[in-house]
């Protein structure tokens, strides 16, 4: 994990910044899988911004009132690009993020609550649980989406709920757990797109999308055919296989000529894979930041379309090839 490249995090505050504070401290451990590249916050006097400078990390404050919700995450939007940040995680942000802001982010920003959601989704999550007589609390960290606290849950601790505890005392227990949870939660997402197992669960979940296939091993590496004995192959997984240091899908092109094309148009994109490149295979490099899953996508299913029956390729629409 040390080896990849470290994903850049803005992390977007409101108040004390604690949970900005752990991911901060754990951001400079050996191996770290992320590094923190802006604290920006809607509060100038939010006390996270104070340590973020202590930190030597850069910050940027603006302050919501009078601005439209549009055109403050704008400028918050905007304040994260200029920093360079790939991810975006909200830690005690207490501005509820416009559609058009959380869908420009969606798979790239996280959000921690301080529930076990689904349960208590919005404010005084503690004295909800206390009231509904719950025996555990918790925190998650979810991705964000425009509805409110309803993202994708990717981590969760849970945190007993004692006979004394008022929704302080609990409060602060579940903000120690929250610490713990929220760095771990981000490095791991961070880094899944090296991670060989990950990226082979996306790649199988779009190739075995297509119609008639079914999922095998071809000299030991996990590779995707049509369904049935003769079944032609139309896709497989290398994980840095023959000193490449890739992982990559490899897709069938036309031919030599449509290979050494896509090589010299994007390095960083296609290589020709030891083998089958020399039968018109392309490799699509997977381990890397920004990987296109729709290009993947594409072809994924050019190339099982170069080996379908007719009948079975004429079930599914054909894509725009331009791009790719
Ligand atoms: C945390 O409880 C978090 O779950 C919620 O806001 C609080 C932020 O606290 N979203 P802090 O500023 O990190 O101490």
């Amino acid at each position: 994990m040390a080896d990849n490249p470290r994903a850049k995090v803005a992390v977007l505050v409101s108040g004390t910044g604690t949970n900005m504070a752990a991911l901060l401290y754990a951001s400079r451990l050996p191996g770290a899988a992320y590094e923190i590249v802006l604290v920006a916050s809607n509060d100038p006097e939010a006390g996270a911004l104070a340590l973020a400078r202590a930190e030597s990390i850069p910050t940027f404050a603006l302050s919501h009132r009078g601005m439209t919700r549009a055109d403050h995450d704008a400028a918050m939007d905007a304040a994260i690009r200029y920093a360079g940040a790939t991810h975006v995680a909200l830690a005690g942000y207490m501005r509820i993020l416009g559609d058009e802001m959380a869908r420009k982010w969606e798979g790239w920003m996280l959000n921690i609550h301080p529930s076990l959601l689904p349960l208590y989704p919005g404010l005084d999550t503690h004295s909800r649980a206390i009231a509904a007589g719950d025996t555990h609390g918790g925190a998650s960290v979810h991705l964000v989406i425009p509805e409110l606290d309803a993202g994708e849950v990717l981590g969760q601790v849970r945190v007993a709920i004692g006979a004394d505890d008022t929704p302080d005392t609990l409060a602060r227990r579940v903000k120690i757990a929250e610490h713990q949870l929220y760095p771990r939660v981000l490095s791991e997402y961070v880094s899944r797109g090296y991670d060989a197992d990950y990226l082979l669960e996306r790649v199988a979940a779009l190739a075995l999308a297509l119609p008639g296939t079914e999922r095998t091993t071809s000299h030991g590496s996990p590779a995707f055919k049509l369904a049935g004995k003769s079944g032609k192959f139309f896709a497989h997984f290398s994980d840095r296989h023959h000193g490449v240091p890739h992982i990559a899908v490899l897709a069938k092109t036309s031919g030599q000529e449509e290979l050494a094309q896509l090589c010299e148009r994007d390095p960083a994109t296609f290589y020709k894979p030891a083998y089958y490149g020399a039968s018109g295979w392309v490799g699509i490099v997977l381990n890397r930041a920004d990987v296109d899953w729709s290009q993947v996508e594409y072809w994924l299913e050019r190339s099982w379309r170069s080996v379908a029956p007719k009948r079975l390729a004429a079930t599914q629409p054909g894509r725009e090839p331009e791009a790719y």
